[in-house]
């Protein structure tokens, strides 16, 4: 399996606090099945994102795993002003292992109403966003129409493990199931912050991804996906979403149009 999104770099934000926490965290990956990691630092007004002491924490853990776990670099991308004119510069300061996809995560608190013209601008940029752990966000679940806008303009969905196994709380899981079933995710990931509450662990995601929608989901939500992101490459699963969910209270229609690409 493939991880696009933990903070397994030591020292930069609220994940691992010592190289030694982080050489656990990837001896946990590798026993888990995990053989590539993106470590994915906040760029956040509490965590200044400096892309150079990055590479040089990654370049540090690597050399303790070489041959055994492949660590690339990218980061949790706030949607702030100022990550904003920065990226325009710059944009594979940000990106995951340089290349097109980014990690986007928004407040809890609140989301402007210009988002949608943020992530078109992003996308007219060359840069292909993920939204990060949408079924975490209270305004987001409040108002799925606006998610489900965003993934019919071309945006990416990533869901945390930990929210399929109730670690966020009840709303969070059915959520997260529901939009599962709606083929409204294109990623898991562990979002993995240390080796005990917020782990770097998949398998059991993969497995219980694999009971549920089956093991073609699994793979492509756990390998064939996040591998296609970490390579820069178009994803090779990325199934129609219905042509109703979101545009009207309650549509559940199973008719399937073509994919409407707004821009
Ligand atoms: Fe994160």
């Amino acid at each position: 399996m493939i991880d696009i999104h933990c903070h397994i770099l030591p020292e930069l934000d609220d994940g691992s606090e010592s190289l030694e926490m982080s050489v656990e965290m990837g001896e946990m990956a590798i026993a888990d099945g995990v053989t590539h990691v993106i470590g994915t630092p906040h760029a956040h007004p509490k965590y200044p994102f400096v892309p150079e002491l990055v590479q040089k924490r990654r370049d540090e853990l690597q050399a303790r795993f070489e041959g055994r776990l492949t660590i690339a670099t990218g980061c949790d991308f706030h949607l702030s002003y100022e990550n904003l004119q920065e990226i325009r510069h710059s944009p594979t300061r940000y990106t995951l292992n340089q290349k097109k996809y980014l990690l986007v995560e928004f407040a809890d608190y609140s989301i402007p109403p210009s988002t949608d013209q943020t992530l078109h601008e992003l996308h007219l940029a060359g840069i292909w966003p993920i939204i990060t752990h949408p079924e975490r966000n209270p305004l987001i679940r409040s108002k799925p129409e606006r998610f489900f806008r965003w993934l019919r303009q071309g945006c990416y969905a990533q869901v945390t493990a930990q929210s399929l196994s109730g670690k966020f709380g009840k709303p969070a899981q059915e959520t997260a199931e529901q939009w599962i079933g709606l083929n409204a995710v294109h990623f898991l990931a562990s979002d993995a912050h240390n080796v005990t509450t917020r782990p770097l662990k998949l398998k059991e995601t993969f497995d219980r991804v694999t009971k549920t929608w089956g093991a073609d989901v699994a793979q492509a939500l756990l390998v064939d996906n996040p591998r296609a992101a970490f390579d820069g490459k178009s994803l090779p699963w990325v199934p129609e979403l219905d042509e109703d969910i979101g545009l009207a209270p309650g549509g559940t229609s199973t008719r399937k149009r073509k994919r409407f690409w707004f821009f």
